[in-house]
Formats: structure tokens, sequence, C-alpha cells
């Protein structure tokens, strides 16, 4: 496993996400994962899956503390002034007393930063959250959040995956030495088709998602997130710590990404930056 050491706490940089899995799917697949050696979990409250998370995690025979769990606060707790009773809930339904990282979901659309990134402080300084985040945030908002939050912000979240370009907030976090976490790490498959993959998948004697994941982690401060419902996916995205891709291959992957890359663009989204590739 790679990690990345902020303030003497090492994250795993290969997780597994949970979005959409819910019921018993989540708590298989959490389970078979810390079976396989995953150490890194990423929910969040909207997700719906807490509880199923905490089940898994708690069932695993594993120690908390060897585990690397994340949850997010949702955007309209933030708004209303209730993050921390949103902390306590999702405590609650992981059944431990902290979390290893807790996000700021997203920025709350036409709110200040201070107010937003003050309460994640107030959570860390009460010992609920060993490290905190934001995830979703532009480069100007990454940056307001650093200065505004009184404790140093360790993680943004964001997507990233070939198509698409993420200089602006890569470099930022890089600057503070944050650990940027790619969700949507495989472009929710949809990279996994292209050409130039495929071709470095056969090159490499690997599959396609081996090659995007291996990417990601080859990247100074970068950690993924991929989510499967497959045990067999579950098995071969943590088979990826054997082989490294070479310049030329990054180079090619570099190249895949493009204006229209963004598969991830609710109501509330801020307005995006636009990056220019690392390759040029
Ligand atoms: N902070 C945020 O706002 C935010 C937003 C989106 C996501 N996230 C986090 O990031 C995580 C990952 O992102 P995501 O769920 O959007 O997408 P993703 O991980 O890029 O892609 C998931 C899709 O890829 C398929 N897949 C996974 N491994 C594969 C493999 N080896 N070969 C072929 N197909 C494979 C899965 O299908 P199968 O089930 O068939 O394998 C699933 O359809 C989320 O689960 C969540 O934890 C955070």
């Amino acid at each position: 496993m790679l990690f990345h050491r902020f303030d003497d706490i090492d994250i795993p940089r290969l997780g597994l996400g949970t979005w959409q899995l819910q019921g018993d799917d989540a708590y298989r697949i959490v389970s078979k994962a810390l079976e396989i050696g995953y150490r890194h979990i990423d929910t969040a409250a909207v997700y719906e899956n807490e509880e199923e998370v905490g089940r898994a995690i708690a069932e695993s025979g594993l120690k908390r503390e060897d585990i690397f769990l994340t949850t997010k606060l949702w955007w309209k707790d933030i708004r209303d002034g209730k993050s921390a009773e949103a902390m306590d809930k999702s405590l609650d339904r992981l059944g431990t007393d902290y979390i290893d990282l807790i996000l700021n979901h997203w920025p709350v659309p036409g709110m200040e930063i201070k107010p937003q990134v003050e309460p994640l402080a107030e959570i860390k300084s009460a010992g609920k959250a060993r490290l905190i985040g934001v995830s979703n945030y532009t480069q100007q908002q990454l940056l307001k959040a650093v200065t505004d939050c009184p404790e140093r912000l360790a993680n943004i979240q964001c997507e990233y995956h070939p198509m698409l370009n993420q200089d602006p907030v890569l470099k930022t976090a890089r600057g503070f030495d944050m650990l940027f976490t790619s969700y949507s790490p495989i472009g929710q498959g949809k990279v996994l088709a292209n050409p130039a993959i495929k071709r470095l998948a056969e090159w490499n004697k690997k599959d396609p998602a081996q090659i995007v994941l291996r990417w990601h982690l080859q990247q100074a401060n970068v950690a993924a997130i991929p989510r499967t419902s497959s045990e067999e996916h579950l098995k071969s995205n943590f088979d990826i710590f054997d082989f490294e891709l070479s310049a030329e291959d990054m180079k090619t992957v570099y190249g895949l990404m493009r204006p229209d890359g963004r598969l991830i663009d609710p109501d509330w989204a801020p307005e995006w930056d636009t990056g220019t590739s690392e390759a040029a």
C-alpha cells in the first residue's frame, strides 16, 4: 500500500468508495474489501449506508485504529448550522466515537467559506475527527478555506479521472501538502473502453481499471477511491502494487483529458475551475 502522511497520520492512497452501495450490498462489499486488504473506506451521510459500513468494520475482526474511515457532512446541514449535530449522527450510525477524516461534502451555494469550515475545526478539537477536509471546492474556495479554518485541512476530495483536468485544485492541494482524493477515479467506468487505455492494459498485462488506478497513484499527493459492487473488481482494483506505468504511459493517459469530461455537476455545484493538461 502507498500512504500519504499528514500530521503523523498515514492515509492509505487506495480506498473503497461506497456511493450507491446500500443495505446488504454495502455490508457485503465493505466486509469483503477489508478481508482483501482495503484499509480506507469512504462514505457520507447522504449515501445512507453508514450503519452497514459501521457494522462491516465492527464485525471485521480488525482493530478500529487499523482502518481509515471518511464520512461527509451534507451541505444543507452545514448551511443550517448543524455540522456538529450531523457529525454526532454519523458517528452514531457508524458505531464509532471518532472518524479519521470528516469532509464538508459540497460548498454551500452563496454562503461565506468561514462559517462552513469553522465547525470542522470544532469537530476536530472535540476529538471527533482526526483530520478534516473539504470536497468539491474550487481552487479559490480551497484557498479561502485554508485561510479561514483555524485547523489545518488535510484533504480535498474532487472528481478526477483521465477525462477531467484538475490542475488548479491539485496544485493548490500539493502546495499545502494536502492529500487530493480522486472521486469517480475510473470515470464511473466510462474511461475503461477508451482505446488508448485498452492498449496500455494489453502492454502492461493488466486490465483497464488497473491502468487508470495506477495512473492516479503515480501522481504526487493523490489517492483514489473506486467503487464496485463486484467482488472480482474489488480484488483486481486492489491488485495494482506490482507494476508501474512508464513516463510515456502516464503522458498517454494525461492526453485523454477533454473540456466536457466532468460527470458530476448537480444544481448546487460551484462554478468549476478549468484546467490545463498536466502533461503540457
Ligand atoms: N465527494 C463527492 O461528491 C463524491 C461524488 C462521487 C463519488 N464520490 C466517492 O467516490 C467513489 C467512487 O466514485 P463513483 O462511485 O462515482 O465511480 P467510480 O469508482 O469511478 O466507478 C464506479 C463504476 O465503475 C465500475 N467498476 C469498478 N471497478 C471496475 C473494474 N475493475 N472493471 C470494470 N468496471 C469497474 C463499477 O461497476 P461494478 O459495480 O460492476 O464493478 C461502477 O459502475 C464513490 O463511491 C464515493 O465514495 C464522492
